[in-house]
């Protein structure tokens, strides 16, 4: 029988001082959703009082992805974490990482469950957990993510609960929780569809681990997007037409395909482009994060229905969730990251994965998450669970950067988050090259063709016709000279008139 326990009910800062010093701690949170708030920016606070009186104090700081200000951004300001993983979006925690500061770790999102409870970490300390509810035997209702938290929760030694008011007592009726037993004898997942349920709407914990009870109430910090420019848009077209053409050719069903969209400004203007071209079916996501253009196109009927681990909306479109909650609850799947980046259930479902590079290369490998290869930007995130497994992998960016002054098509990539192996398809507001069945010379062609910023066309044709003859023909005394008359010049071609540039977006 699970015991019935009354917990202590605390202050952040009480709580916060139960944390020691070098404590590896779980913080629920992704993409800025369901991030624990109050605690972590108590900690950073003691943080900084004890800095300031010579003492020492960091931890070490797993989450489900990126947080807000009150987490990574309040902690790194404040100096207090000394390891970070497995993904950040904050610009003090990367001007950190960067500096060598914190320690970062870039890991595919669906590996951090198995990993924290194989001990590849170390033991965790303390979870720290967002929650709508908790009950006195120890069922944790979670609020607008999911992420890693039903592990942090079973392998924490201590648990602090943030009880949040702010979020809808009826979020946990999307939810699914369900973990995985341990591995050589795992059964099937049986997730057949994207909108199937197999779990509980809680996530379980030994109620004797909950030292402390936080009352909260207080809004996720995810700000709205950027209004899509020209490129965005232009690439969204690009990204429908392919889609429209394969349907016509019966490479994807007439039913479609449940597609999955990455984080950032390019990936939510796709998916509103997809949405609003009524040729393209209703249709269904399996996908990591449920962003403001999912919103939109739930309601109008386009995206019958949704499987992610968080709902990283903008106060005012979350409230509208919060408002109408018969129409959202059986449109919309919460589940942990392990499941909801399932490479087995992204490759059974044949999901359409839509993921952003930061640059590719004329080989097709993608860099998404090193600017130059040294400095880091988020982190990889979910992009590998998805394009490695992907029916159909698709990377989008715009071909140019920084007014033009840099090409996000390139030579070789400064750093490879995913390679030539598993990106099929690259589309920049230039047009799209569909690399399926393409030799790598038959790929330079059709991305310098297709991809390439006309301004950086002649360059590019000029380095493979100069470059060693080979498989894949590349000269290594030069593959990098972009970023290096970049780093030099601050322009990938010193001579190029960025005219123009100007008004491009
Ligand atoms: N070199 C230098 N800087 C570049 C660049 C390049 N080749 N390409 C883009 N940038 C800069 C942009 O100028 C912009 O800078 P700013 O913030 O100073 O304006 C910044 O990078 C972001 O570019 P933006 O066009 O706004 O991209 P985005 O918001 O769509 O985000 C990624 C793009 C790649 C950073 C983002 O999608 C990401 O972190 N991806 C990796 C994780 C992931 O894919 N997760 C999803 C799995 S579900």
């Amino acid at each position: 029988m699970v015991p019935r326990h009354t917990y202590p009910h605390l202050t952040a800062q009480e709580a916060a001082a139960l944390i020691p010093n070098g404590a590896l701690v779980g913080f629920s949170g992704f993409t800025h959703a369901g991030d624990a708030k109050s605690v972590p920016r108590a900690l950073a606070e003691r943080a900084k009082a004890l800095h300031a009186a010579g003492s020492p104090f960091q931890i070490r700081v797993l989450t489900g992805a990126s947080t807000g200000k009150s987490l990574d951004g309040a902690l790194s300001e404040a100096d207090a974490v000394s390891w970070r993983a497995p993904f950040q979006s904050s610009k003090p925690m990367r001007e950190r990482i960067n500096a060598q500061k914190t320690q970062f770790v870039d890991m595919h999102l669906s590996h951090v469950p198995q990993a924290l409870s194989f001990g590849f970490f170390g033991k965790m300390d303390v979870a720290v957990i967002e929650a709508t509810d908790v009950t006195p035997d120890g069922r944790v209702f979670l609020s607008t993510s999911i992420g890693a938290t039903p592990t942090f929760l079973q392998c924490a030694d201590k648990v602090i609960i943030e009880v949040n008011r702010y979020h809808a007592p009826r979020m946990p009726e999307m939810h699914d929780i369900y973990t995985l037993p341990p591995p050589p004898n795992r059964g099937p997942i049986p997730v057949y569809d994207a909108l199937q349920k197999i779990g509980w709407p809680y996530a379980g914990v030994d109620p004797r681990k909950i030292v402390a009870v936080v009352r909260t109430d207080e809004p996720d910090d995810v700000a709205p997007f950027d209004p899509p420019t020209k490129a965005h848009k232009a690439i969204a077209g690009h990204v429908v037409r392919f889609l429209l053409d394969e349907m016509a050719a019966g490479r994807i069903p007439k039913t479609f395909l449940p597609c999955q969209s990455g984080v950032g400004n390019v990936a939510n203007a796709v998916l509103s482009g997809l949405g609003a071209n009524p040729d393209i079916p209703p249709f269904t996501m399996y996908s990591e994060v449920f962003q403001d253009a999912c919103l939109d196109l739930m309601e109008q009927g386009r995206l019958v229905g949704a499987s992610t681990t968080a709902l990283t909306l903008s106060p005012e479109k979350l409230i509208r969730i919060y408002d109408n909650m018969d129409f959202f609850v059986p449109r919309i799947v919460l589940r942990p990251m392990e499941i909801a980046n399932h490479p087995g259930i992204i490759r059974r479902l044949g999901v359409i994965s839509m993921n952003t590079a930061i640059e590719a290369d004329i080989y097709g490998h993608v860099n998404s998450t090193h600017l130059l290869g040294t400095q880091m930007m988020n982190g990889i995130g979910g992009s590998g669970d998805f394009t490695r497994n992907a029916y159909v992998s698709i990377f989008m960016c715009p071909s140019t950067a920084k007014g033009g002054r840099i090409s996000s098509i390139v030579p070789m990539a400064t750093h490879v988050d995913q390679n030539e192996h598993s990106v099929q398809v690259i589309v920049t507001e230039q047009g799209l090259a569909d690399l399926r069945g393409l030799g790598a010379m038959q790929r330079a062609k059709a991305i310098i063709d297709k991809c390439a910023h006309p301004a950086y066309r002649d360059y590019l044709r000029d380095y493979i016709e100069r470059a060693p003859m080979g498989h894949i023909r590349q000269d290594l005394a030069r593959c990098f000279e972009l970023h290096r008359n970049f780093q030099q010049t601050g322009r990938m071609l010193p001579d190029l008139d960025l005219a123009a540039f100007e008004g491009g977006d």
